[in-house]
C-alpha cells in the first residue's frame, strides 16, 4: 500500500526532484500499466495542480484516452492532429506556450492555455504520450521537458 504523497514546495526543479523518487516508489513491484499510469497522473496532478494530466495510448493507429486527472477530454486523436498527434508523429516532446497559436490545437477545455506533450517509446516506437495542460500561458519549459521525460521513462512497457 502506497504512503500518502509528500507534496513539496520550492523551485520547480526541487518539486520534480522530490516527486520522482516517490513516483518510483509507487511503480515499484507493480507491473500493471494502467495502474501505474493512473498513479503517475495522480501524483503529477497533486504536486503541480495543473488543469489536466493524462495519457493517450496508441491503439490501431490512433491515440485513445487513457488514465488522466482533470476535466473530461476527447477520446481519440489521429496521428498528426493537435499537439498530441504532432508529438506522436514527430516522436519528440512538444512545448506549446500558447495553445491558440498552435495550428490544429484540439481544445478539450477552453481553460487550457499552454501545453506539453511527452512521448513514451517502446523499442523506439511511440506507443503512448503524456499530455499536460495548464490554465496559465507559457507554463512549461525545458525543466518540465527534462523531468517529465524522466518520469515517462520510468514506465516499463506500453
Ligand atoms: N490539446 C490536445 C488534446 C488533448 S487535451 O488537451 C486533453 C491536443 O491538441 O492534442
Amino acid at each position: 500500500m502506497a504512503e500518502d504523497l509528500k507534496i513539496t514546495k520550492g523551485t520547480k526543479e526541487e518539486q520534480y526532484q522530490n516527486l520522482i523518487p516517490q513516483i518510483k516508489g509507487l511503480l515499484e513491484g507493480e507491473n500493471d500499466t494502467i495502474a501505474n499510469l493512473a498513479n503517475i497522473t495522480a501524483a503529477l496532478k497533486e504536486q503541480f495542480n495543473w488543469l489536466w494530466v493524462g495519457f493517450y495510448l496508441v491503439k490501431n493507429d490512433e491515440l485513445v484516452l487513457g488514465p488522466f486527472q482533470g476535466p473530461v477530454a476527447c477520446t481519440r486523436i489521429k496521428k498528426g492532429r493537435g499537439v498530441c498527434g504532432a508529438a506522436w508523429l514527430q516522436a519528440q516532446t512538444l512545448i506549446v506556450p500558447d495553445v491558440e497559436k498552435f495550428p490544429g490545437h484540439i481544445a478539450c477545455s477552453s481553460l487550457s492555455k499552454s501545453e506539453i506533450v511527452v512521448p513514451f517509446f517502446n523499442n523506439q516506437v511511440v506507443t503512448a504520450i503524456l499530455d499536460v495542460d495548464s490554465i496559465h500561458l507559457n507554463d512549461f519549459d525545458d525543466i518540465d521537458a527534462k523531468y517529465l521525460e524522466v518520469i515517462v521513462s520510468l514506465i516499463t512497457a506500453i
